[in-house]
């Protein structure tokens, strides 16, 4: 199996308080990996360790088997979850000076400017001060800085974050891209599950623990259920039937919601229920049910 990163029993604690506790996990190279978990789980500050931003306290990086910051420089890029360029300094000059440790001649700098720039679609504002910009051209430039260097990796922390679903989309097209056109691999966290459901591997992390991951249909077939919903003709003779049946059910709304296994358990009850059918709905599973499963309810930061 070709792994471009592994994490080997990974530590790190700020004072006491353990915030990456034993984490190992592999990553593939050109998959989409995606690292999911609530707030404070301890995403950043994997991320912030793998980007050599931050020690560890024990376990092992690797990036194509080797370990070591001088090996990582050029071969990962990182979009922080916080934004890192000069507010002062509008977004070509930020991007310049940034390209400028990697290439170090000034026509190659302004050469993979130029590409970055037409990928990224921020000639409109190329020539506005950073700190003027909006959430969204900020991330843009972000990612256009961390692809400066063309990296092996891409890294990704939160990128679509408080962006508007238009911006959310132009970030996601050029991560798709980058993917299937570029043979980047990347390394995404992100709270939008619709996101996460995309990945080809899922590793899901809570209180500095991993504690579940697979592809997200393996997730889904394991923590989540499908449900069959019912607009009845006859709300007590269907209610009456569930009991006698004794499936248990929720009424929202006007819809009586039911857990079903499977498509053969689900025809079974439609058929029994069909006299007092009068609309229904099959909705799968989804990650948002397998986050809240794996996660629980009690983890308000
Ligand atoms: N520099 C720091 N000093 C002290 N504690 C920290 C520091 N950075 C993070 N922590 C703590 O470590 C834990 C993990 O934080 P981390 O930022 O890695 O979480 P996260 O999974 O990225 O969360 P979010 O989804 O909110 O970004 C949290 O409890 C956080 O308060
Ligand atoms: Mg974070």
């Amino acid at each position: 199996m070709d792994y471009i990163l592994e994490v080997k029993n990974l530590k790190k604690s700020y004072g006491s308080l353990e915030a990456v506790k034993n984490v190992s996990f592999q990553v593939r190279r050109q998959s989409l990996f995606s690292f999911l978990g609530p707030n404070g789980a301890g995403k950043s500050t994997t991320i912030n360790i793998i980007s050599t931003l931050l020690s560890k306290d024990g376990g092992e990086v690797t990036l194509n088997g080797e370990s070591g910051e001088t090996y990582f420089r050029n071969k990962i890029g990182v979009v922080f979850q916080n934004n890192i360029l000069d507010d002062n300094l509008t977004v070509k000059e930020n991007l310049l000076y940034r390209g400028s440790l990697y290439i170090n001649n000034k026509k190659g700098v302004l050469e993979r400017y130029k590409e970055l720039r037409s990928y990224l679609q921020f000639t409109e504002f190329e020539n506005q001060k950073f700190k003027t910009l909006s959430g969204g051209q900020k991330r843009r430039a972000e990612i256009a800085r961390a692809l400066f260097s063309n990296p092996e990796i891409l890294l990704l922390d939160e990128p679509t974050t408080g962006l508007d679903p238009e911006t959310r989309k132009v970030v996601w097209k050029v991560i798709g891209d980058l993917r299937a056109n570029k043979g980047m691999t990347i390394f995404l966290t992100t709270h939008y599950m619709e996101e996460a459901s995309e990945a080809d591997h899922v590793v899901i992390i809570n209180k500095g623990e991993i504690v579940a991951e697979g592809t997200p249909s393996m997730l889904k077939e394991k923590y989540s259920k499908d449900r069959l919903k019912i607009v009845a003709t006859d709300k007590e003779k269907l209610v009456e039937l569930l009991n006698n049946l004794g499936r248990d059910f929720k009424k929202i709304s006007d819809e009586y919601v039911i857990i079903v296994q499977n498509a053969d358990e689900t025809i079974k009850l439609l058929n029994c229920l069909k006299p007092f059918i009068k609309q229904f709905e099959v909705l799968k599973g989804s990650m948002d049910d397998v986050f809240i499963e794996v996660i629980g309810g009690n983890n308000h930061v």
